[in-house]
């Protein structure tokens, strides 16, 4: 089934390869500066693995967003699992975060998806717009090695060399919405996380 809307080159994972790749995503989540009491965004949140352990490091203030009904149910479930509360699943378009969520949102995460989106530029200014002063964005995003050279598991994973985007690609798309780079934190032998701080809403 093709759902109208969604991201090129970004189904999720199958879940043994993942999870060697990302053996403790809660220290992945917290090398990035997820924090309890933040209200945390799990952008194209696939089958909640990262979404679990954020919910039980923020303490239940997370949003879930997918535009795949199934992978929605595969999060809920994780989150049971885990033990853990979402204040939402939310079944939409990512392009359409500022007009999903009831209030502001301190921290927004997308993981291993930004590499699909079409206007990046215009995801970017849709982030800004639900974030509260000093929010931060978040982009798990490959670093742009050959896809031969990412081996995990016995095959080379990941989206074609050239969808990769270097920390300085994203960050000249980034900034332009109202954020300035904060940090780039190595989270796994073949990734990057860009964190960014909104300075100013996109007029
Ligand atoms: C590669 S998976 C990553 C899932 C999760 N962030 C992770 O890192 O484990 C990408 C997810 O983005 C979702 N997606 C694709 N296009 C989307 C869109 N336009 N809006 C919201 N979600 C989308 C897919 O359904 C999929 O679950």
């Amino acid at each position: 089934m093709t759902l109208e809307g969604f991201f090129p080159a970004t189904a999720m994972p199958d879940q043994d390869w993942w999870t060697a790749l990302w053996p403790d995503p809660m220290s992945t989540l917290r090398a990035l500066g997820i924090r309890s009491g933040m209200t945390v965004v799990d952008l194209c949140c696939g089958d909640g693995y990262f979404t679990a352990p954020m919910a039980r490091i923020v303490e239940g203030r997370v949003y879930a967003v997918d535009i795949d009904p199934a992978m929605l149910e595969q999060a809920r479930a994780a989150i049971e699992q885990a033990g853990a509360n979402v204040l939402d699943l939310i079944r939409a378009d990512a392009r359409d975060l500022a007009e999903l969520l009831p209030g502001k949102a301190d921290y927004v995460l997308i993981a291993n998806t930004f590499h699909g989106v079409p206007d990046q530029s215009a995801l970017a200014r849709a982030v800004a717009a639900v974030l509260a002063a000093g929010g931060r964005f978040a982009i798990i995003n490959w670093h742009p090695l050959p896809r031969a050279d990412t081996t995990i598991l016995g095959q080379p994973r990941g989206p074609k060399t050239e969808m990769r985007m270097s920390p300085e690609h994203t960050r000249l798309v980034v900034e332009p919405a109202g954020f300035a780079l904060e940090q780039i934190v190595e989270v796994s032998p073949f990734h990057y996380g860009a964190v960014f701080n909104l300075i100013a809403a996109d007029e």
